[in-house]
């Protein structure tokens, strides 16, 4: 289960990263199509074209994000990184409350992405925190050895 934790910590931090790659597509996107060379001025359709995959996967992160809390409970990854799950969890469910109300309340939009860096870091140090014990476990003991008797 350990593994199957730390693995999912790993997909989780590549689909944030994917996720924020979207909001980068889906705004370049809208910018292309309002360039003062193309001829039509951009639709809610066009935008939501543009936002779509973002808008549609960041719902897949929101969940995958709550599986890494029942997998972490499962797991028995003890109560500190427990804690930082249960942050990550609310930052997630944040997430998309701040999406909901900047549609129409733009300022609250600047809290969306600023948001997305606080869970990236977040997602982040526990993956890295995680892999770290798993390395340090494989080594071999450090312990100082006893000197071998010596034959005087
Ligand atoms: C952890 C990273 C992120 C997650 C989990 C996330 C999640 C979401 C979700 C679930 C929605 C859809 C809400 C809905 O319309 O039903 C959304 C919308 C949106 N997000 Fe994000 N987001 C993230 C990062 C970002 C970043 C970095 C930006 C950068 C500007 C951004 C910009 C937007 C915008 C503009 C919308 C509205 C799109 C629309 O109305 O169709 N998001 N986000």
């Amino acid at each position: 289960m350990k593994t199957l934790y730390r693995w999912w910590a790993s997909l989780l931090l590549v689909m944030i990263i994917d996720q924020v790659g979207f909001a980068g597509y889906g705004a370049f996107y809208a910018a292309h199509k309002i360039d003062d060379n193309t001829p039509k001025a951009i639709t809610e359709h066009g935008f939501d074209h543009g936002f779509g995959l973002h808008a549609a996967f960041g719902y897949f992160v929101v969940l995958a994000g709550l599986i890494f809390l029942v997998i972490g409970v499962i797991a028995g990854i003890g109560r500190w990184r427990l804690g930082r799950h249960g942050v990550l969890a609310l930052l997630l469910i944040l997430q998309v409350l701040l999406a909901w109300i900047g549609f129409g309340v733009p300022a609250v939009g600047f809290f969306h992405p600023v948001n997305a860096l606080v869970i990236f870091a977040l997602t982040g140090s526990v993956a890295y925190s995680t892999w770290r014990e798993a390395k340090l476990a494989q080594r071999p003991s450090q312990a100082p050895q006893a000197p071998e008797p010596s034959a005087a």
